[in-house]
């Protein structure tokens, strides 16, 4: 049902400007106010890089991030200047090639806040482990008798700790959020998270998807009036950060049809991976379907049509 011509797998960028590598984004210090964020085709599961890429999945992530931040500027503040659309960029100090077009974007700096905002409307993923062993979910406790994928009576908001590369995330009670960022930061956190994905969830299912749950990041900015306040920053409502489910088929106590990396995670289950690094090769039928996973997710969610060089 997608189509479009894959374009070629950037695996690094090369950028002369100083730099920082996190998984799958590559962040650029273009002055003191400004980072160009360029997100490459890697894919991460489990935490761990895989040694293979997946073509169009930078300029998926880049553009439908660009989307979000677009549509809910007004109920939360992002980082987002622009997303860099074509090779003439006066107001860069560096030339851009046609690879990073599409994939790029000038973002405010902000300094990140070390929590991960995760919102969950469904129960899932580790959720949906963590409740089958205590009946709660970072130490909420949900009603009893729930089933896999079933909807919470409202979103929760379970955050967990930024590990540095090579670890894990781990969930964190509210608590403990509050602890490590203070109750200011970590109330705002959790009430735009919130704000964020209740628009996203209701936006995406009029495009017939559910969006089972995502996870946020923030980062401190000063805004125009000079005050220090928590924006959202680095990707929005992504199938790399939240999970999105085919409304059509959706079925509570189901495993679900996903436009996500479900899929990926899926076929790594059967390789029998100790999911630590290196990671095995993504054999190219299983590339290929995620590809056009995310290609159908950001085309039917945002209407639009990938731009690519
Ligand atoms: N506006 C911004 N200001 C400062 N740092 C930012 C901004 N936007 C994003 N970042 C940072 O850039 C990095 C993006 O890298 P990437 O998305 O590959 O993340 P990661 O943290 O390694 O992995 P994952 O997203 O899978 O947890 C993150 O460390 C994020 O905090
Ligand atoms: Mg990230």
């Amino acid at each position: 049902m997608t189509t479009g011509t894959p374009s070629d797998i950037l695996m690094e960028s090369q950028l002369d400007l100083p730099r920082r590598q996190g998984k799958v984004r590559e962040i650029y210090e273009v002055d003191a106010d400004r980072l160009l964020i360029v997100t490459t085709d890697r894919v991460s599961a489990f935490d761990v890089v895989l040694p293979n890429g997946i073509a169009d999945k930078g300029r998926v992530l880049t553009q439908m991030s660009a989307f979000w931040f677009e549509r809910t500027k007004g109920i939360v503040p992002n980082h987002l200047i622009r997303v860099i659309d074509s090779t003439a960029n006066p107001d860069l100090p560096i030339a851009l090639g046609p690879e990073y077009v599409g994939r790029s974007m000038l973002v405010r700096r902000a300094q990140p806040v070390l929590i991960e905002a995760v919102v969950r409307g469904y129960l899932a993923g580790s959720g949906w482990k963590d409740y089958q062993q205590t009946g709660e979910v970072c130490g909420i406790r949900l009603p009893a008798g729930m089933q896999e994928s079933e909807p919470f009576p409202q979103p929760i908001f379970t955050p967990a700790t930024k590990a540095p590369v090579g670890e894990h995330d781990e969930n964190i009670s509210y608590q403990q959020a509050v602890e490590l960022v203070g109750e200011e930061v970590a109330n705002a956190i959790k009430v735009r998270s919130i704000a964020l994905y209740v628009y996203g969830l209701e936006k995406a299912r009029q495009q017939g998807f559910v969006i089972a749950d995502t996870k946020f990041e923030f980062g401190l900015a000063t805004n125009e009036e000079g005050e220090e306040e928590a924006i959202l920053i680095d990707e929005a409502l992504t199938p790399d950060s939240s999970r999105f489910w085919n409304a059509s088929t959706y079925r509570s106590g189901e495993h679900q049809e996903a436009f996500d990396k479900q899929a990926l995670r899926d076929w790594l289950e059967t390789t029998g991976w100790n999911k630590e690094a290196p990671g095995p090769s993504i054999p190219e039928a299983v590339r290929e379907d995620l590809r056009q996973r995310y290609l159908e997710a950001f085309e039917r969610i945002t209407g639009r049509e990938l731009i690519r060089p």
